[in-house]
């Protein structure tokens, strides 16, 4: 990784200089090794919101921001989403390779016989107010994880990371769908290990025990493309911060309780949410233009949800796919007509023509498209991120993993500049004015 190539640093007024190795990659920009310029010139650098800085190296995901192009272990999206299914890509993100039919079959068996939660974790449930938000749920409950299974808590253990990593891609879908049920006061439908894994995710969410579940073929395919979709993004907020808590040895279940907690947000996974929610504020596609002069008055501080992005600045291409997948599952329910759906395709329309949008290069991201598929099939919106937590685990448990698998895994413990005030003497509370 590291080649020849260097650069030269020479800090101004003095004479120390070092020289920085240029690293490269398979693919994206080089990189410097900036490891040695606190010992070598005694300064440090500033990147707050890491917008030039690369945290790890990673096998994993690859995304160009500039072309739109998102490689899954060097895979197209296009191409997973088109040809492979979620568990496959499971495989694939963890281990590296594409699985043969056998190894898919035991990979298979081995995530489908965890689906069940320890009983006792049922009465978790019962803690929380009916109202409570699911991600709420989801980042007591998969924390409570942690509480559950102390034989696979040994995270230097490679036999206690494999287990771990089944047991939190197969409980995930079933700590979502009973967050769901008991926010609407439904009895909990328990795994079935003979459906796939988006079936059985959409049988425990919507199946009541006095009726039989049909599961519709469209929105089960529906379902493991918004998982694939959804399943890993590089070194986003989530997967960095579910590194950072696992770089201090944190067990996976605690860590990726703080990866959910870190995907609620608006300006991540909680945006899918916010455009429903904006969307709706905005009501009629007359009220358009109006509404986009607010998001342009740089004195308001609201945002056109679902569209712009940290990296892409083209369009991301989940959201391409997930456009197209929206239009077959409305024309499968028979929505012919969904306002919401309408006042969206206007929106990116008019947005795309605008010079502040062009201009910065804000094109629309998956959220932009997913909460309306999402709520098209039957989930309310408060579940839309608790859904893109089900699909990203997958992600934060391999990433998490490969950060263990790394002999060269250190905490990670970032710096500041410090600008309060300088040292000072202790008043008294007697002689303070
Ligand atoms: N609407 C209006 N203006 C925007 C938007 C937006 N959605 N996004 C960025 N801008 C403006 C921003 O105000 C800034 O303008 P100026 O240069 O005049 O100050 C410029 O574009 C550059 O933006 P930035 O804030 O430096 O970009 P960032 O990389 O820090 O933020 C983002 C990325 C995703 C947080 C931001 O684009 C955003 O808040 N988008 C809306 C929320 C959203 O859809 N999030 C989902 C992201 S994709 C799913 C996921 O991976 O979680």
């Amino acid at each position: 990784m590291s080649g020849k190539r260097s650069v030269t640093v020479t800090l101004d007024g003095s004479n120390k200089s070092t020289s920085l190795p240029l690293m490269s990659g398979t693919l994206g920009p080089d990189v410097f090794d900036i490891r040695k310029i606190y010992n070598d010139l005694g300064v440090f650098t500033f990147d707050p919101g890491y917008g030039s800085t690369a945290s790890c190296d990673s096998r994993i995901t690859f995304i160009d921001g500039d072309e739109g192009i998102l490689l899954y272990r060097g895979y197209p999206i296009e191409q997973l989403a088109e040809q492979s299914n979620f568990l496959e890509v499971c495989y694939l993100l963890l281990n590296g390779e594409l699985p043969n039919a056998a190894e898919a079959k035991e990979f298979e068996l081995g995530v489908m016989r965890h689906t069940m939660l320890h009983e006792q974790l049922r009465t978790f449930y019962n803690g929380f107010r009916r109202d409570a938000h699911p991600m709420a749920v989801m980042c007591g409950v998969v924390g409570a994880l942690s509480a559950f299974y102390h034989d696979s808590l040994d995270v230097h253990d490679p036999e206690s990371r494999r287990i771990s990593a089944f047991r939190l891609i197969a409980k995930v879908p079933t700590i979502a769908a009973w967050a769901h049920k008991y926010a609407v006061g439904q009895p909990f439908i328990y795994p079935r290990n003979d459906l796939s894994y988006a079936e059985n995710f959409l049988h425990m969410f919507h199946a009541v025990p006095a009726e039989d579940y049909k599961m519709n073929p469209v929105l089960a395919k529906a379902m493991d493309l918004i998982m694939i979709l959804h399943a890993d993004h590089e070194q986003n907020a989530s997967t960095s911060t579910v590194r950072l808590a696992g770089s201090t040895g944190a067990n996976p279940f605690a860590c990726i309780a703080a990866g959910i907690a870190s995907l609620w947000g608006p300006s991540h996974g909680g945006a899918n949410e916010a455009v429903l929610k904006m969307l709706a504020d905005i009501g009629h596609v007359k009220n358009v233009p109006a509404f986009l002069e607010d998001v342009k008055d740089r004195n308001n501080h609201a945002k056109l949800m679902g569209f712009g992005h940290r990296v892409y600045k083209n369009y991301d291409p989940r959201a391409k796919i997930i456009q197209k997948a929206c239009h077959d599952v409305l024309n499968e329910l028979g929505i012919k007509d969904d306002p919401l759906l309408d006042l969206a395709m206007e929106l990116e329309k008019i947005a795309l023509n605008d010079k502040y949008f062009v201009d910065r290069k804000l094109y629309p991201n998956v959220d932009f498209y997913s909460g309306i598929i999402l709520k098209a099939m039957g989930f309310p919106t408060s579940m839309f991120t608790a859904l893109f937590a089900v699909s990203r685990t997958v992600g934060w448990v391999s990433q998490w993993k490969e950060m263990m698998e790394d002999p060269q895994q250190r905490i990670g413990r970032p710096r500041q500049i410090y600008i309060g005030a300088p040292r000072r003497d202790y008043v008294p509370a007697s002689k303070r004015g």
